[in-house]
This record gives C-alpha cells, structure tokens and sequence, in this order.
C-alpha cells in the first residue's frame, strides 16, 4: 500500500529547477529516508508534499488518491505532519501554547486549556518526551524545542511524519531517543519520512531511500529486503567509485605555544551555575575537541574566549586577540542575510580598511573558488544560497582572516558529506599550520576523528579528556564495519556516558 507517490513533479525557482521530474513512492508503515546534497532538492520536494509550495507540474498522491494542495492546512487535513529544518515555534509561548495554536480545542470560541492540557500530558507520557508544558520556548534547548514540534504533529494526529534533517542537531544521546519514538510511530502503522546526511543512521532507522541530486532521482533501493550497505549508499551519495574516504589526520611534532589557559573558571548565568571549576589549555598545532549534550556550557567557553562575557571567575589567559569563530547559530549570529554574498565574506576586515566593489567581488570569487562555494554570483543574497553553502561562507570567512586561535562550534552540522570532508581537511591545514583550534562539536564521529585532544563537557566542567592515542586505538579497533556494525560503540559508549553525567569523573 502506497501513502505517498510523486509522480513526475517538477518545481522552479526563476529559471532554476529545485526538482525536475521526480517520480517516486513512500509505503505505508516505512521509515522512508531522502538522502542527497545539500542544494538536492529535498526541502524543496518535502515543503510541496506538505502543501508550502505548489509544483509547477506533476501529480501527487496520498493513499491513492491525487491531491491538490493550496496551503499546510490541507496537508494538515490528510494527516500529513511536518518538522521543518528551522523550527517554527514561539519563543515567547509556552510548550501547550504552541503545541495548541491552530489546533485549538473550543466550545463558543473559548479555547478548553484544560482538556488540551490533559491530551497533550498523555501524549508526553505515551511518547516519553520529558517536557513540562508551562515552559516557555526560550528555554528549552533545542532538542526539547525539537519535541515540541513532534508534539505539534502528534496533538494533530498525523499519520505521514516528515522529518527534514532532525538529527543534525541533536547529540548521540538524543538521537538515540529520537529513534525510539520513530520506532514507535512505526509500530502504530505511522509512515515516517527522514532526511539526514548521516549514512549510518540511514542503515540503522531506514526500510528505503531514494537519493536526490540536483533536483532528479538518482537511486533507490530498500534498505534491509534488498540487502543495501553502506558503501553502495555513499557510492550513491557523492557519485564516487571508490567510498568517500577521510582525509589523512597527520599531526607534526612540534609542540606549540600554549596561547589559551581558562582555570578554575565559575560563571553564572541567571544565578545559574554555567562552568565550575572550568580548566582548559589550548596550544597552537593541536586541536583540543569539546564534547558533550548542548546546553552543558559550550556557548560559555565559546563566549568567554570572544570576550563577550565578562562576568565570571577565576583565571583567563589569553596571548592572542586574533580570535576567529564559527559560531553556533549562524542564522543569527554568522552573517547577515540581507547583504550580497560578497559583503559577507569581507565583514572581517570592512570595518579597518576601505574595501571597493570590485576587490570585494575579485576577494569572494577567489575564496569560493577555494572552498568550493556553489553560488550563481557573489551579489546575489546570501539568502539564495542552500545552507550547506552559507556555512561555507562563513567557514572561508573566519578561516582566511588573519587568526592564532579559531573556534569552530558544529561546523559540519546539516553540511552534506562531500562539503563535510572538504572542511574537515581545511581544518586539519589549518592545525598543521599551527593554528591552535578548539572544536566544539555534538558529531562524536568529527570529534573523533579531528581531535589531538578530546574533553567531555558535563555541567559546566570538563570531566575526563582523551588523547590522540587513546582515542586512535580505540577507533581503528572498534572502526565501524558492515559486518560488525556494534563494534564501534566502546570508544562510542565510554565518551556518551561521560556525556549524561554517568561515569566518574577523573
Ligand atoms: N524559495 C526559493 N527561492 C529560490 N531558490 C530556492 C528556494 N527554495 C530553494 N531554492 C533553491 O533550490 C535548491 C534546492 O534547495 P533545497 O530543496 O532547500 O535543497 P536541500 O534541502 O536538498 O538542501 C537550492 O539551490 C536552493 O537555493
Ligand atoms: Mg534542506
């Protein structure tokens, strides 16, 4: 039985096709995962089935019959439920305000809070989401914010769940949780679509995939019924023969200039403890991982560093003021959407020297050219580019300025595999260049293959550290095979229990 089928749908923007021709179907009851590039077309494809866009040409049916949807509403009338890349809740409303908004209960126009309250609370139990539905947005962290939505789509009782790109934000941890309530959904009879960049998850949680790239279905095959594995996929993936292979982590020996210290270092954030007893020492020539479940004081470090935060004790050194940064949410805080492409890759260095058009235009092409930033033209927004692409700008940004010290926080988060290794061998140059770089990341396979030195962060501290050779060991031995697809979580295991609190410290 077919929930979904696209059949030949086609899809632009000016006289760029985000989706030309694509035919294809979703089972009923199938954890259906969409794979491909960044820029693929994938949202594009997802925001048409759930009635944001309408296509240009070509039909779509759910559960055999052909739809034509105007607006989310529709959608939301066949039962189709989506959870957007970017989540659209209020920060201001609490959880119920927002799981409700829309889908309000009411008698006379009076919304019943009291029976939503009690739908919504047996659903968090079912579900096991852990939220308190007083809470307002603002405070939830983003994979309880990420709940909420799944709230959203369970209060309205969707039956076709699509998930763009929920994993990319979320730790080990959390991912794991986030299986489980799939897998649940799944014993309900649910149909769940996922995109993800991330292969093995893709092994783990998929009955099928169906890979985009530029806009065109390029392979399909059911995961465990026809015996997919992982190299065929990343073989489908990146187009490549041989399987995308890491870049080579070869360190130099020479020991470098400690230029960062932080000791014994408490700050307080709304009288709430955010790093005790923090201790940190950072050479140049090394990459020093932070690893741990957001919201443990990552932003903190990352802040403290910049200068942007003043208030907190204990001891701070720093030899450098030569401080570049990826920063977390680089939507809000990266760049600046309404300036050209160009404009944002000066930013840097506008403010000192006069820049003219036409060096800002010769400065961007060179630096895209040399980060493989996929643009039409560096006037355009930075807003036209794909994601993928803007992390990329901002990544050759911070990268080509003139730094000692660079924070990378997530860089590779949403990027597609291609890009993701592209950028993990700039910062691997970068190191060998003794540059001394901090990598806070929630990927624990980047972090593991990236860091000299890896901390796991838990409630503000930093409460165990690995080196190279201890985290080298472990990989090689536990490396990640087809035929033993477990092996891998030792390393895995011991860093994720130091994560959630549940190792002793050393
Ligand atoms: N509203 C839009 N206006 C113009 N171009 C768009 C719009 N939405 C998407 N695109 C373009 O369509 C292409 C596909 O985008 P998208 O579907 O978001 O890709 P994916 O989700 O696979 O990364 C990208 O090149 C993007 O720039
Ligand atoms: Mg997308």
């Amino acid at each position: 039985m077919k929930a979904i089928e696209f059949n030949e749908i086609t899809k632009s923007f000016g006289d760029f096709y985000a989706n030309s021709g694509i035919t294809f179907s979703i089972n009923k009851n199938d954890v259906h995962c969409i794979l491909g590039e960044n820029g693929a077309g994938k949202t594009t494809l997802m925001n048409i089935l759930y009635g944001i866009h309408k296509p240009d040409s070509g039909k779509l049916l759910i559960n055999g019959s052909e739809v034509h949807f105007n607006s989310p509403l529709d959608a939301i009338s066949h039962k189709i439920g989506m959870v957007h890349q970017h989540f659209m809740l209020i920060e201001d409303f609490s959880v119920l305000e927002n799981v409700i908004l829309g889908n309000e209960i009411s008698e006379f126009d009076v919304i019943d809070f009291k029976k939503s309250r009690e739908i919504i609370n047996a659903l968090i139990k079912k579900y096991r989401l852990n939220l308190n539905i007083e809470c307002k947005i603002s405070d939830l962290n983003i994979s309880q914010q990420q709940k909420v939505e799944i709230l959203k789509l369970l209060y309205r009782n969707s039956d076709i769940l699509i998930f763009d790109e929920p994993t990319s934000v979320l730790s080990p941890v959390e991912i794991h949780e986030f299986f489980k309530i799939v897998d649940e959904f799944k014993s309900e009879g649910k149909t769940v679509i996922f995109i993800t960049h991330k292969l093995k998850e893709v092994m783990e949680i998929s009955d099928k995939v169906t890979v985009l790239s530029r806009g065109k279905v390029t392979f399909e095959k059911r995961t465990k019924d026809e015996g997919l594995d992982l190299s065929e996929l990343s073989r489908a993936i990146t187009g490549k023969e041989e399987t995308h292979s890491d870049p080579e982590n070869i360190k130099n020996d020479t020991e470098g200039e400690v230029v960062l210290t932080m000791k014994d270092i408490c700050l307080f954030k709304d009288k709430l403890p955010k790093l005790k007893d923090f201790e940190i020492r950072l050479s140049r020539g090394e990459i020093y991982g932070v690893c741990g479940v957001e919201g443990n004081g990552q932003n903190e470090i990352a802040d403290l560093i910049m200068g942007f935060e003043n208030n907190y004790s204990g001891e701070l050194i720093r030899l450098t003021k030569k401080v570049s940064i990826i920063p977390e949410d680089r939507n809000k805080k990266g760049m600046i959407k309404e300036y050209s492409i160009g404009e944002n890759f000066v930013l840097k260095f506008k403010r000192n020297r006069y820049v003219s058009d036409n060096q800002v235009r010769k400065i961007s092409e060179d630096v895209s050219q040399n980060f493989d930033v996929r643009l039409s033209s560096v006037d355009s927004d930075l807003d036209s580019l794909s994601g993928g692409n803007q992390q990329k700008v901002i990544f050759a940004r911070e990268l080509t300025a003139d730094n000692d010290i660079i924070i990378l926080m997530h860089p590779t988060r949403g990027v597609d595999i291609n890009a993701s290794g592209f950028i993990h061998k700039k910062i691997l140059e970068e190191r060998n260049k003794m540059k001394a770089i901090l990598l806070i990341s929630s990927d624990l396979d980047e972090l593991i293959k990236l860091s000299d030195r890896l901390g796991v962060i838990y409630n503000g501290k930093i409460v165990k550290e690995f080196d190279k050779s201890e985290l080298n060991r472990n990989y090689a031995e536990g490396q990640f095979s087809e035929k033993n697809p477990k092996n891998k979580f030792d390393i895995y295991e011991k860093i994720g229990m130091y994560m959630i609190g549940l190792a002793d410290e050393e």
